[in-house]
């Protein structure tokens, strides 16, 4: 026979306090939920410059896009590192979980996707020259694609630990480097000239390239390379997503206005958003 739980006796200040089922309530210092998630930091740091409510959900998105990236950079980074060291699988988990939170990224455009000219010019005005382009975090994603530039390092001079860790970035291999290498090792013929290139500067397609993702998308579409590549083109998929999303937003919250970055804006994104994200691997599809 199972024995009946025995009722706690009640502390008449704090009559839940004795419930099994409460969480605990005393801490001797900050709790641990703080102490792990720095809540009371990360909710602390929404220093609007305008009066215009709306300025706190274009703040918030922001920041959170820029968490988003910093996830994505980590995964992107893992998965580069697995294939450096031959671990195709591990690299392959990376690139998945990355898929899926490019995909919540996406989804945070959710709040600004239909500002209008009247709403964004609320406080437009007070971000004076300060513009998502200068996002270092967004640049060492574009560096982890290929899409180097020594130019991107520039405004951050005056920030020593961003612009180092920026500048590390555009000297090491990307993660699409790192995925040629792979293909080489694994016997297909990928030229001296991209094994060897200028990792500081942006990868420019390669027939031969092209020519191996062709290869192994006519091979075994379970194998790991096929998948790997798939992968890969989800990936570039939710980017081009991204930075098309991105350009919808900003042609419906300011038409063709110079940007306060200080580029032409809607058109200088416009030729951004073109690009294809690892080309090949969309070029090749013509050939299978
Ligand atoms: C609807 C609101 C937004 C508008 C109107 C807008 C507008 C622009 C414009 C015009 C540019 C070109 C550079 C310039 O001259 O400023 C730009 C670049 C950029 N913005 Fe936004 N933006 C918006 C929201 C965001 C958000 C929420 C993020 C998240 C971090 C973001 C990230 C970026 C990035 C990373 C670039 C550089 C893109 C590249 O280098 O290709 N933007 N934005």
């Amino acid at each position: 026979m199972s024995q009946q739980a025995q009722p706690t006796p009640q502390d008449p200040k704090n009559p839940e306090a004795h419930e099994p089922e409460t969480p605990h309530l005393d801490f001797d210092g900050t709790t641990p939920y703080e102490d792990y998630v720095k809540a009371d930091v990360l909710t602390h740091l929404q220093h609007l410059l305008s009066d215009d409510p709306g300025e706190m959900v274009f703040l918030v998105t922001t920041q959170v896009m820029e968490l988003w990236f910093t996830v994505i950079v980590h995964e992107w980074e893992t998965a580069a590192r697995a294939l450096r060291e031959d671990r195709v699988r591990p690299a392959v988990d990376a690139l998945k979980r990355s898929v899926r939170e490019l995909e919540a990224l996406n989804a945070s455009w959710k709040p600004l996707g239909q500002l209008t000219p009247a709403q964004f010019n609320s406080y437009r005005g007070a971000l004076g020259e300060g513009s998502g382009f200068q996002s270092a975090m967004y640049r060492r994603l574009e560096f982890l694609l290929g899409e180097k530039s020594a130019a991107m390092l520039v405004p951050h001079r005056g920030s020593p630990r961003v612009h180092a860790e920026l500048e590390k970035a555009l000297h090491e291999p990307s993660l699409y480097d790192e995925v040629l290498r792979l293909l080489a090792r694994r016997g297909h013929a990928i030229p001296d000239a991209v094994l060897n290139r200028d990792l500081t500067r942006r990868y420019e397609p390669s027939p031969e390239v092209e020519a191996a993702w062709t290869a192994v998308y006519e091979g075994d579409q379970n194998g790991e390379l096929a998948r790997l590549g798939e992968a890969l083109t989800d990936v570039a998929e939710l980017v081009w997503r991204w930075r098309n999303d991105h350009l919808v937003a900003t042609r419906r919250a300011m038409g063709a206005k110079t940007g306060t970055g200080g580029s032409a804006g809607v058109a200088w994104l416009e030729k951004r958003a073109q690009k294809n994200v690892f080309p090949e691997l969309w070029t090749a599809r013509s050939y299978v």
